[in-house]
């Protein structure tokens, strides 16, 4: 039998790949199951974009092939939303490129800007793909520790020299998951001066932007001077809009950074579905009846989860933005066995954080997707898990 080759070796465990026949086993058994692990809410897209979708499906045309061109519409959409909510301007043609995703655009983003021997910078605990990406690439991953230390900040001046020499691409993604942290402006504007100076890709990973609390306002990168000449921006459908299976995403960054992407892509997809992206155009037409009363929600599961969770005695920051809450654990209680047991004995999902590398060791991710009475329940749960380990380490 032929074998995969070392790069496909390298690549860890997908974090999320194994709950969904957990889940079902579990539900089997009849456990009543609470899953807060992936970020991926149990709310409706706006029916406006449902409805284009429908409409759209239905036109012959639209069920061709979009290739990398896609649905003018929807450059233009995404375009003109980018000058509404940060005032930047970014052609649709040359400066945006839709994606099937951005976890699609981050992860092949690096097939053109690594090679063996190159370094790219991550975050850890940190979203996956760009490990994935950086491995596939035969990149050198250079995992930096994001702990409360820096207020989960990627510090570059705590980085070795010669690392820096050699780092092609920074991954920064503020809104941060897992951590739920967020970027002051005066680190962002240090981060793009240091990429410049280096001559570093920096890849920020903007898929929380519209959901944050509490009158925060997440910038986009291209808000900081000097960003446009090293800096690609990645946004998505999935999180703002409730579209997570949708597939639906973009990038933005000058022409010559967006046309590198859009090659790869022409040679690894042929686009999203183009009814897909006619419902996408919806959805940012209805960002701001919409957004709002979203954001609302998801705000009133956030206080319900910091609550109940703060009660059944974990400590956490209460986060501005995502739909995470990034608890620690008591000294001794490794993340996996802690989740393990959680699962095992009580039926609720969470990510440990060591899933998201050893740099999340010592934490637990909590995705605040469901009602705030499920919420809740689950906590109640946890802190009996937490309460148990307690006792043994007593
Ligand atoms: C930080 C971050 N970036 C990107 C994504 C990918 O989003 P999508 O591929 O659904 O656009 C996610 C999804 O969980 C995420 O958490």
């Amino acid at each position: 039998m032929p074998h995969p080759v070392a790069r496909f070796t390298a690549l860890p465990e997908y974090p999320l790949a194994w709950i969904p026949a957990r889940k079902r086993e579990l539900t089997q058994r009849g456990v009543d199951v609470i899953d807060l692990g992936a970020g991926d809410a149990d709310l409706a897209p706006p029916p406006r974009a449902t409805e284009a979708l429908a409409a759209a499906a239905r036109i012959p045309a639209m069920n061709r092939y979009g290739f990398g061109m896609g649905l003018p519409a929807f450059r233009e959409a995404v375009s003109g939303w980018m000058h509404r909510r940060f005032g930047l301007t970014f052609d649709p043609f040359s400066e945006v490129v839709p994606l099937i995703g951005s976890k699609e655009g981050i992860a092949h983003l690096a097939l053109a800007y690594l090679q063996r021997g190159d370094v790219a910078i991550i975050p850890e605990p940190g979203y996956l793909s760009y490990l994935g990406g950086t491995i596939l690439s035969e990149g050198t991953p250079y995992r930096f520790p994001l702990r409360p230390r820096t207020n989960f900040l990627v510090e570059l001046d705590d980085i070795p020299d010669d690392v820096l020499r050699r780092a092609r691409i920074l991954y920064l993604n503020y809104p941060n998951n897992p951590t739920a942290a967020i970027a002051p402006r005066p680190y962002l504007e240090r981060v793009v001066e240091r990429c410049r100076e280096l001559d570093c890709l920096l890849v920020y990973d903007n898929a929380y932007s519209e959901l944050a609390f509490d009158g925060y306002t997440p910038p986009s990168i291209f808000e900081i001077d000097g960003a446009r000449e090293v800096a690609i921006e990645f946004h998505s459908m999935s999180k703002t809009y409730n579209m997570t299976g949708w597939r639906c995403g973009w990038a933005v960054a000058r022409p010559e950074i967006a046309g590198t992407l859009a090659k790869v892509k022409t040679f690894v997809d042929t686009g999203t579905f183009m009814a897909v992206q006619a419902g996408a155009v919806a959805a940012i037409e209805s960002w701001s009846d919409f957004v709002p009363g979203n954001v609302a929600v998801f705000k009133e599961r956030r206080d319900a989860a910091v609550k109940a969770f703060h009660e059944a005695g974990f400590s956490g920051d209460v986060p501005r933005a995502t739909m995470y809450l990034w608890l620690a654990l008591p000294e001794g209680i490794p993340s996996a066995a802690f989740a393990e047991r959680l699962l095992e004995e009580e039926g609720v999902v969470v990510l440990p954080g060591s899933g998201f590398g050893v740099g999340g060791e010592g934490f637990f991710r909590v995705s605040f997707i469901t009602s705030p009475e499920r919420l809740a329940e689950a906590a109640v749960r946890a802190g009996r898990v937490l309460s148990s380990f307690a006792e043994r380490v007593a």
